[in-house]
Formats: C-alpha cells, structure tokens, sequence
C-alpha cells in the first residue's frame, strides 16, 4: 500500500513547531468560522497568514494561543496538543512558549516601560527561567538598547509615542525568549515605513532564538518580507 501524503499523516514531525489537523472551531452554537484540514510550520519559520477582516484570523490567533479552545481536531504547538488540554495548563502553556503582540500593543498604561517588558517573564517561570537567576533587568535593558528605547525604560507608557509602544511590544514579546511569536495585526495603524521598519526590528530578534514568527493582517503590502505566506480562505473550508 502507498504511503499517505505528509499533510494528511497524524502530524508527528520534529521539526514542526505548529501542526493543525481536522480543526473545526465555532462560537457556541453557531456555524463554524474555521475548519481547517492541515497547517504546518516550521521552527524559525516567519509567516504570513492573510484574510480579509472578519475570515477568522484573530479566531486562529486565539486558538493557537489556547484564549479560546477548540473541540474538534488538534492544535499541536512544539509536539503538544492544545486541545487536549485544560484551560490552566493552556495559559501556561502560553505563558512559557509564546510572545503576543496585539493589534493595540496591550501595553499596561499605568506601569513603566521596563515593568511592561519583564512582566510576562515575571508571570512564567519557564520564561524566566531561560535568563540567568537575577539578570531580568540586565536582559530587558539590553533588548531595550537594541531596539532603541533604552533611554525610556524609566516612563511610562503614556509617555511614549506610538513608535516607542512598537517596540516595548517587541520587547516584551521577545524577552524569556519564546519558541513562538504570534502578533494580530499590530502595524495596521501606521505608515508603511513604520510597519516595515516593526517588521525588521522584530525578525532580527526572531532570529537570535530561532523563534517561528506567526503574523496575520488584512493587508498584504508586508508579505514580501517572510519566508511563506497563506490565504486563510484558501486553508479555510468553512
Ligand atoms: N466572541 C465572538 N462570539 C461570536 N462570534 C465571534 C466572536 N469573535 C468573532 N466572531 C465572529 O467570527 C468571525 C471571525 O472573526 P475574527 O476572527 O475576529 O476575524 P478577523 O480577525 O479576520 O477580522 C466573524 O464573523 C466574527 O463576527
Ligand atoms: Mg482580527
């Protein structure tokens, strides 16, 4: 008997930081927004999931990151499955393995910069646990420095302008540094240059962990700039 063809095995392989299989997922009662056969990603892989506003992106975001839970199928992120977990081992899960960015960044306004960027170290022990006992600060400041907002550590968010809040947003993403980034259009609210300049900031961070960029947006102008990029109507079948 031939073999199966990869996309339809049971998902098993290593290097797949991302393994989708027969996922249907529905807001209550209601018909389903996603049914998704198969979706696999690579580890270090920086991609680009596109969809025009209302086809499901922050739905897939939101199951990926275990926010919300799916019953049918399986969601497998570094081999383990989100579906078959309960909802405090998922927010674990994401707590230790995954950096957010959302489309409005989320920053907390009343906090300052630097406890913005070390709070979901100091939320998760795995994440924390990856720098060295007492060098929190040291790691967030040297990111900081990288990315140019060093000098604003001490303010609050408030303080900063929109290109500033960008790049706390990397920065927390990143810090503890996470095996998985996932980010719901956060450039949608500014210029091209801007967005791409976001962009770079944020692989060139990527790349030091090997971390597997997941970025969906409505607006396709970026898409040059990763390794792959997918039409979420084409994987999607509901
Ligand atoms: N909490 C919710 N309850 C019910 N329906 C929802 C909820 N969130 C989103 N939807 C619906 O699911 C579909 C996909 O929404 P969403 O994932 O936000 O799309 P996108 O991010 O691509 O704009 C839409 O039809 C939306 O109305
Ligand atoms: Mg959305």
């Amino acid at each position: 008997m031939p073999m199966k063809p990869s996309h339809s095995n049971g998902g098993t392989d290593p290097k797949n930081v991302v393994e989708i299989r027969d996922l249907v997922f529905r807001y209550g009662q209601d018909i389903p927004v996603l049914d998704i056969q198969s979706l696999d990603i690579k580890k270090g892989e920086k991609v680009f999931i596109y969809g025009p506003s209302g086809s499901g992106k922050t739905t897939l975001l939101g199951l990926l990151a275990g926010v919300l839970a799916a019953k049918e199928g399986s969601i497998r992120l570094l081999g383990k499955d989100l579906v078959k977990m309960t909802a405090h081992e998922r927010d674990e899960f994401r707590g230790n393995h995954m950096g957010y960015i959302f489309q409005m960044f989320n920053l907390i306004p009343y906090l300052s910069v630097l406890d913005n960027i070390t709070l979901s170290c100091e939320l998760n022990r795995t994440r924390k646990g990856r720098i060295p006992n007492g060098e929190l600060k040291k790691s967030a400041t040297s990111i900081a420095q990288e990315l140019g907002i060093a000098e604003y550590l001490d303010k609050t968010i408030t303080q900063l302008s929109v290109g500033q809040q960008q790049r706390v947003a990397v920065a927390r993403a990143i810090l503890g540094s996470p095996e998985i980034i996932i980010a719901d259009e956060p450039t949608s609210a500014l210029d091209y240059d801007h967005r791409e300049k976001f962009l770079k900031l944020l692989f060139l961070e990527c790349r030091k962990t090997q971390a597997t960029v997941l970025f969906v947006s409505h607006d396709r102008q970026l898409e040059p700039l990763f390794d792959r990029c997918i039409s979420l109507k084409e994987i999607n079948r509901a």
